[in-house]
């Protein structure tokens, strides 16, 4: 069920975790705050993002659009296991400033299983795979997106050993950013040898935090 949050943006409400797949005080806030901002991705000059989950592609289409709109190169790499129907994707995005760019008419085109493409400077991978099964690249990601549903209801994404796993796929001077502030969740990323900060809220009065990778 697609709903309003208070910045105008959309969010989707999910049934089978009865959660909303954003923040309710503002699906485009969060995404510019938590994750592409949070994540430093705004700045970096070739950023590779990896995501966990894909889910309604907001994430996606602000740094894509912030991509374009800097006109630098963007890898992204997205692990969903459970891609909504097309028709609930493309109604959602359509109202977003990007739902008409060619690299997003090409995500529609290909939705439902795993795909990557290259258009001009955009590289776009989505793999249908569950992320704690999945292979990651090493030292790979500039940027990590750590946005599963919360730790209550979807576990296996917070856990310290996926943790681990998250701070393998990424480069040194790398950022996480999650929307989670969860004291299990910063000590998961601080076992896995990240250093964590969490911020105040921008997005109503929930905190976030972000990671980074140290040098070894
Ligand atoms: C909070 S939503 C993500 C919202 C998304 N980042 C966006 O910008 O629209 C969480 C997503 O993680 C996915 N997910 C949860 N556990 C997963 C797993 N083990 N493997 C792959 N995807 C998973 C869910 O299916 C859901 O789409």
């Amino acid at each position: 069920m697609i709903e309003q949050t208070p910045d105008g943006s959309l969010t989707v409400f999910s049934e089978k975790y009865q959660q909303h797949y954003h923040s309710s005080h503002g699906a485009q806030t969060q995404a510019n705050v938590v994750y592409l901002q949070g994540s430093r991705t705004h700045l970096h000059p070739a950023p590779k993002v990896l995501e966990v989950g894909f889910g309604v592609a907001m994430n996606f289409l602000t740094t894509l659009q912030d991509a374009v709109s800097r006109g630098v190169p963007l890898h992204y790499l997205a692990f969903e296991f459970d891609p909504v129907p097309a028709e609930m994707l493309r109604e959602y995005t359509q109202a977003h400033p990007m739902s008409g760019h060619a690299v997003w008419q090409k995500v529609l085109e290909l939705w439902g299983q795993s795909f990557q493409f290259v258009l001009e400077n955009i590289t776009v991978e989505v793999r249908v795979e569950d992320v704690t099964r999945a292979e990651f690249p090493e030292d790979w990601a500039t940027g990590f997106y750590l946005d599963g549903f919360s730790i209550a209801v979807n576990p296996e994404v917070w856990t310290p050993e996926f943790c681990k796993k998250v701070a393998s796929s990424m480069q040194v001077g790398a950022h996480l950013a999650t929307y989670s502030a969860a004291g299990a969740v910063r000590r998961a990323l601080q076992d896995a040898g990240l250093i964590v900060s969490k911020h105040k809220g921008l997005t109503g009065k929930r905190e976030f935090a972000t990671a980074e990778k140290p040098p070894s």
